[in-house]
């Protein structure tokens, strides 16, 4: 009797002192606690942050700062680890997430290189959403954290990258709006009321990374930590920030984190500039900024950029890093607080912003389980919905590159049919990094066996880097025996990896040969699929005229293989658009990685890099893709002139659509007008273009608007083209779709000078609707600025 009641008071005594493992903060069981002003849910956020920063001791505060936060026992604050990682799924990367038999994968998607291939808006932001209802749900299981470093914007600037298989592709536009619609979908909490525009509460918290001019891993013996990009005002403008800050002011994302590399000598994360200055000042991010993981480390060991630890963590709090993947700030900051290379109110400012996020995301209300989220759980993973996304993302994004009428394959072809090629049955290789646990796989033989079960296999080569050639003759031989090849080629994360820049275009060892000696074999049709994130230079296939048709597969995600089945046979007509440039091998060559230049220079024959500024040949244009339907485009209705006003001008109605009779400008022709001169409000104009499916089939077709400016004597550097809008719509076979491209004019039509500030030049604007493979529909527009403020004023006239 005794025992039980010094039992039952230990026990309730155990209740009402938090404990270490103590699951979440201001447990309202827990009286000690939950009194404390930072859990009083009617306080604002930046209130409740300061009151349970104002509570900490200094030795307290640092660690906090980095990633495994120890919380504070004390207060009942748990342990809180900010690492987690939701790059396309849920994934298991970072140590805050893992799954165990109760959530034993997630929903993997495909890798976000062929999701940008869909150039699909509302799919980026539902891929998002089915994440983040994901990540919640393994939150609420115990398996996850709330904080998810994803996803990466950097722009895909070198087909080499080993990371380009994270990005949404080459153009600044396309991962600008992929960004902001997956960060929608992650931190919106949606029909839960609310969404995530500055201040609002989080459903998880996104981050977009790795800021900035970061896209170089390992490359000829430069690597990342050591790296130091030159980049000139004007690529920094119009090529390598937009992205981010195109996350901040419309994602509202909630976390930026900053990158290994120098820019222009400086490390990102000790850049006072590029942290405080742009990301927090200019653009006004309500979040955290995270450093890679430890990047702090890294510029102090390995370019030894400070003399002492101290310094360094110094350097990074005062250039307005708060949160650090890695150790140094928990190690070195109190140290360094009292040698006074750094105030402590820098220190508090930091985790005021850190503990603003953890407060949006409902951290500090208590039980998780009794939030408006709190009822998701291992039932809302892995779903048959979720499923079907992800299979259809893949469906969406793959790239009919090549047909010559073999595609789609009758339903009636299956006899004598093999799948051939190191990749014919990957499965792993299609959830590409970053990943986590999928909830299952279709591997490409899988899918094509759905169709034909007698499919043969033979995997040519043992491997992606097919170093021996032993296992061709056996693949030949069955190609000998078929009517139909399909040849699964390509790469994987032995070849295109974090850490691992690729050195050339090619096939890797003996896949050219095998794809050659099975064509040369067979009597019948060969299908070359290509997985890939980057480009392989594949113009020996283009010549051998057994090859029928190309795909491009990205890396497909989970049940890829259905994927390319369905496409196969025609139960899904693609209309994929590749989201790069295909650049011949000689570009590997010819063009240094390091080299972060975008703009040709014929004086170093340098010949840029992407549509943007490539001067070359390429084997696929950016933008490319065919569809099983014919589609023709033509202009419904786009202004032919606009008139500016300055923003000195009276009248702030500025803008006039007008025909093209309005009398001629005085004003000649080229002339750059800075468009901070320029009133910028709702200047907008639609562009309504037609879509006509004049095939056979229904299908998608993504429409492209690309911008020639016109040029000028004050801008040199003006891209070739640029994408300004673009919009995927589905039209059923014999009908015409409308779909309406917005334009801002200040934005999309500008261009950046040297000094990378942004200028609209007068004159005859050309846009080009449509891929350069596809005959494109041309539209002028004349852009004039008014004499004043009153003579130019008219009605809209289209
Ligand atoms: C929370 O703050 C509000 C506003 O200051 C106050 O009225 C309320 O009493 C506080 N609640 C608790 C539980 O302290
Ligand atoms: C999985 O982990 C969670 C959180 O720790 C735990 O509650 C659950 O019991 C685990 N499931 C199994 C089967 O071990
Ligand atoms: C999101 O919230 C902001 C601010 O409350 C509001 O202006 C905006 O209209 C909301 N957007 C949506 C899509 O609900
Ligand atoms: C950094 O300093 C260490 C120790 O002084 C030295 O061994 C190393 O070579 C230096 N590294 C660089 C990149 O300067
Ligand atoms: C496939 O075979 C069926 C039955 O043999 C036939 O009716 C059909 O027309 C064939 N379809 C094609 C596309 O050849
Ligand atoms: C497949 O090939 C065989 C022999 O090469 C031929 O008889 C048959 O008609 C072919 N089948 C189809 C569906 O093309
Ligand atoms: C295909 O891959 C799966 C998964 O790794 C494996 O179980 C299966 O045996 C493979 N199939 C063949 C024919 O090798
Ligand atoms: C191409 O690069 C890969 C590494 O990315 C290397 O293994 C291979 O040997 C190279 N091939 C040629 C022909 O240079
Ligand atoms: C192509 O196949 C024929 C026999 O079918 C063989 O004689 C020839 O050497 C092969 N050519 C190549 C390039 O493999
Ligand atoms: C393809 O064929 C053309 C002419 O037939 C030739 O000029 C070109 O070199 C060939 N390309 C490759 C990669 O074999
Ligand atoms: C801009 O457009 C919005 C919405 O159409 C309108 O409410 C606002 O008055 C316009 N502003 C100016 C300066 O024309
Ligand atoms: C975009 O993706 C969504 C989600 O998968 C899909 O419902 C929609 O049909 C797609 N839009 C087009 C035009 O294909």
């Amino acid at each position: 009797m005794k025992y039980q009641i010094l039992l039952s008071l230990c026990l309730s005594l155990f209740l009402a002192v938090p404990s270490a493992t103590q699951k979440y903060a201001c447990d309202p069981t827990l009286s000690a606690t939950s009194k404390f002003v930072f859990c009083n849910t009617s306080l604002s956020y930046p209130d409740r942050a300061k009151d349970l920063v104002s509570r900490l001791t200094l030795r307290e505060k640092v660690q906090q700062l980095v990633s495994g936060s120890s919380g504070i026992s004390r207060l009942g604050v748990p342990a809180y680890e900010w690492w987690s990682e939701a790059l396309h799924g849920v994934s298991n990367v970072g140590p805050g997430t893992r799954f165990n038999a109760t959530v034993p994968g997630a929903t993997s998607f495909p890798a976000v290189i062929l999701s940008a291939a869909t150039f699909n808006e509302s799919l980026w932001y539902k891929m998002g959403q089915v994440v983040s209802t994901e990540a919640r749900a393994m939150y609420n299981t115990g398996l996850a954290g709330l904080t998810y470093w994803s996803p990466n914007v950097n722009v895909f600037r070198d087909p080499r990258w080993g990371r380009g298989q994270e990005t949404p592709g080459e153009d600044p536009l396309v991962v600008s709006q992929y960004s902001v619609n997956y960060v929608k979908g992650l931190q919106e909490i949606g029909d839960q009321g609310g969404n995530a525009t500055a201040g609002s509460k989080l459903k998880v918290s996104s981050c977009c990374k790795h800021y900035t001019a970061y896209d170089l891993d390992n490359w000829k013996g430069v690597d990342r930590f050591h790296f130091d990009a030159k980049v000139t005002k004007q690529d920094l403008e119009d090529t390598y920030q937009p992205p981010f800050k195109s996350c901040v002011l419309e994602g509202h994302v909630s976390s930026v984190m900053c990158s290994y590399n120098r820019v222009n000598g400086i490390p990102t994360c000790a850049d006072p500039d590029l942290l405080k200055g742009i990301v927090r000042d200019q653009w006004g991010l309500d979040g955290y900024i995270v450093s890679d993981c430890d990047s702090i480390e890294v510029y102090y060991k390995s370019i030894n950029y400070t003399a002492t630890p101290e310094d360094a963590v110094a350097l990074a709090l005062k250039a307005g890093l708060n949160m650090n993947c890695g150790v140094y700030l928990g190690r070195y900051t109190a140290n360094a607080v009292k040698l006074k290379k750094v105030e402590e109110s820098v220190v508090d400012q930091a985790l005021i912003y850190n503990y603003i996020v953890l407060l949006r995301l409902g951290f500090f209300d208590g039980n998780p389980k009794l939030l408006p989220l709190g009822n998701l759980g291992p039932a809302d993973v892995c779903t048959n919905d979720h499923r079907t996304l992800a299979l259809d993302a893949a469906k969406q994004g793959i790239v009919l590159l090549y047909n010559n009428g073999i595609l789609p394959l009758s339903r009636n072809s299956t006899q004598n049919f093999a799948i051939i090629g190191p990749n014919a049955n990957a499965t792993t290789v299609m959830i590409s990094n970053y990943a986590g646990i999928p909830c299952g796989y279709t591997s490409p033989l899988q899918g094509l066996q759905k169709y034909v079960p007698a499919i043969k296999y033979e995997p040519g080569c043992s491997n992606v880097k097919c170093g021996d050639e032993s296992l061709i003759e056996a693949a030949a031989k069955v190609a000998a025996a078929s009517n139909i090849s399909v040849v699964v080629v390509g790469l994987d994360q032995s070849i295109e990896a974090e850490g691992l820049d690729r050195e050339n275009l090619t096939l890797p060892g003996f896949q050219e040969k095998l794809v050659r000696q099975v064509t040369n074999a067979t009597n019948g049709r060969v299908i070359l699929i290509v997985m890939s994130a980057g480009p392989i230079d594949i113009s020996f296939a283009q010549n051998l005229s057994k090859i029928g048709g190309i795909l491009w597969v990205g890396y497909p995600g989970q049940d890829g293989g259905d994927a390319i089945a369905q496409v196969i046979f025609g139960d899904y007509n693609p209309g994929g658009r590749s989201p790069f440039t295909w650049y011949p091998q000689q570009y590997s060559d010819q063009v240094p990685m390091s080299d972060m230049n975008m703009r040709a220079n014929t004086s170093t024959n340098f010949p840029g890099r992407t549509y943007r500024f490539y001067t070359g040949k390429s084997l696929y244009e950016f933008g490319h893709g065919l569809s099983y339907s014919v589609f023709t485009k033509f202009i419904k209705s786009a202004p032919l002139t606009i008139v500016i006003k300055k923003i000195s001008t009276p009248n702030t109605h500025n803008i006039l659509f007008a025909n093209s009779n309005i009398q001629q400008n005085h004003v000649s022709k080229g002339q750059a007008i800075d468009i901070s001169t320029i009133n910028c409000q709702n200047l907008t104009f639609d562009i309504v273009i037609g879509v006509r499916n004049c095939g056979w089939r229904d299908g998608s077709h993504v429409v492209l608007v690309f911008w020639k400016p016109p040029s000028s004597a004050d801008v040199t550097g003006a891209p070739i083209m640029q994408l300004v809008g673009f919009e995927k719509t589905e039209v059923t076979k014999g009908k015409t779709g409308f779909v309406t491209v917005k334009v801002d004019v200040c934005k999309r039509l500008s261009l950046v000078d040297s000094e990378g500030k942004r200028k609209l030049v007068t004159g005859q604007h050309c846009f080009l609707v449509g891929s350069p493979s596809e005959r494109q529909v041309k539209h002028y527009l004349n852009v004039r600025l008014a004499k004043d403020g009153k003579s130019d004023v008219g009605q809209v006239s289209l």
